[in-house]
Formats: structure tokens, C-alpha cells, sequence
């Protein structure tokens, strides 16, 4: 089944998704591309870029930000912290924000929504600084498509008013456990936003990222909840 004719969803391994709109724009959430060990080489290789979304400063999400910035100039949006650092990188176009706060790039209109984790940016010379708060992101194409992106992340109560405000129609939730939310928290979380569809991510990557979709699937069978496994490297519209 289709999920929407004028969207497409590729999957570039962990928590990096790309998205075209239907006006043909590309949206990256969390660049970690060229540094992405589940990321396959042919997939490395964008085309271009218009618009960044990074929901927290680990670089897991986004070692390549300055240098895809760099050779796109897309339109950034992270939390406030990030886009200081950004731009003492040499990064232009960002946009720093915060929860609860949206703000429309190009085509898209992007929420960013709480999330519970941490967001140290690991700096060149090894330290880590202070890089405000983890979050996700809730992104509404012209078309009305709607797309949550949970970031890394627990359970937590509030993915219910997630699910009041904004009504996605596509949640991508992190399932590998250790860093973020198994596969049981997962289950969970689509029970409390009443989840059509969902796009497990951030597992496989590393063993100690244990959860699986097959057992995703199996704790949210009585939910009606469609469990959608892509491969890296693999797109869906
Ligand atoms: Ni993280
Ligand atoms: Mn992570």
C-alpha cells in the first residue's frame, strides 16, 4: 500500500532518512551519510540537498553535517545550541529553535518535538561540549503528509500529545535499545499515538543495537499498526 503518491521515504541506514517532497525538494534528517557504516555506497552519493534537520548533536546523527552543508547549502534546523556551533563551523543558513517551535524550510513546515536523551557535541579536538537537548521532529509536506521522526529517544507519556497536535501519518521510532528505546518501549510508544505505520530505525548498526522489527511486529500485533522494515539504501513512496 502506498503511503503517499507525491512523498518519497529513503532509508540511509540508523537514523538517516531523505525525504523529496512533492515539489522535488530533498529533506535530510540527521546527516550521517559518508561516516554511515549501514549506509550502502550507492547511496552515499546525494544528488542534492535543500533542507537539514538534525535532532541532536551525537555524532551518530550528524558527523557529516558540515560537510554536506558545505557542498549543498541546504537550509539547516536544529536546536538552538547546535546552530551556535554550526555556524562557528562555517555553516550559513541555520535556523536554531527549540520545542514546540515550528518553522518553515523551503516546502516543508518542521516542528521539533521533546525527546529524552542527551546531546553532547563531540568537538575536533575530542571533548564534549554542551549541546543543548536531544529532540525529534514532526515534518508536514504541502501536501499534508505528515512525518514524526522521534530522534533518540525513551517512551514517554507525551508522544501522546504528539500525536493530538500533529496527527502523523508515519512515525520513524528508534528500536535497538542501549541508547534509545527496544523494541517493547516502541510497541508501546505506537499504542500511545495510535500509530497507522511506523519505520523501526536505529538498530543493526553496531550488535549492541539488539531490537529487531521482527519483534517490533510481534508486540504491536494487536494494535493494527503497520511495521514497515526497510533496508538501507531502500525507498518507498
Ligand atoms: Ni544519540
Ligand atoms: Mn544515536
Amino acid at each position: 500500500m502506498p503511503l503517499n503518491k507525491d512523498v518519497t521515504i529513503k532509508y540511509l541506514g540508523h537514523a538517516t532518512f531523505l525525504f523529496t517532497t512533492p515539489a522535488g525538494n530533498r529533506v535530510l534528517i540527521d546527516p550521517w551519510v559518508d561516516n554511515n557504516p549501514a549506509c550502502p555506497e550507492e547511496a552515499k552519493a546525494l544528488e542534492g540537498l535543500d533542507t537539514m534537520l538534525i535532532t541532536h548533536a551525537h555524532p551518530d546523527h550528524m558527523q557529516d553535517a558540515v560537510a554536506l552543508a558545505q557542498r549543498f547549502q541546504p537550509q539547516v534546523a536544529c536546536n538552538y545550541e547546535i546552530s551556535i556551533w554550526l555556524g562557528r563551523k562555517g555553516v550559513e543558513n541555520v535556523t536554531g529553535m527549540n520545542k514546540g517551535g515550528s518553522v518553515e524550510l523551503n516546502d516543508v513546515k518542521v516542528t521539533m518535538t521533546n525527546a529524552y536523551h542527551s546531546s553532547g557535541i563531540l568537538d575536533d579536538d575530542g571533548s564534549v561540549i554542551y549541546g543543548g537537548e536531544a529532540a525529534g521532529f514532526v515534518v508536514e509536506f504541502e501536501n499534508g503528509f505528515r512525518i514524526y521522526h522521534a530522534g533518540d529517544t525513551c517512551v514517554f507519556g507525551d508522544m501522546k500529545l504528539i500525536a493530538e497536535l500533529y496527527g502523523p501519518d508515519l512515525l520513524l521510532l528508534p528500536i535497538g535499545d542501549l541508547f534509545t528505546m527496544d523494541p517493547r518501549e516502541a510497541a508501546h510508544a505506537c499504542r500511545l499515538m495510535n500509530a497507522k505505520r511506523v519505520i523501526p530505525m536505529h538498530y543493526g548498526t553496531f550488535p549492541v543495537l539488539t531490537g529487531t522489527p521482527d519483534q517490533l511486529k510481534e508486540l504491536t500485533s494487536d494494535l493494527g499498526t503497520e511495521v514497515i522494515a526497510l533496508q538501507p539504501g531502500e525507498a518507498i513512496t
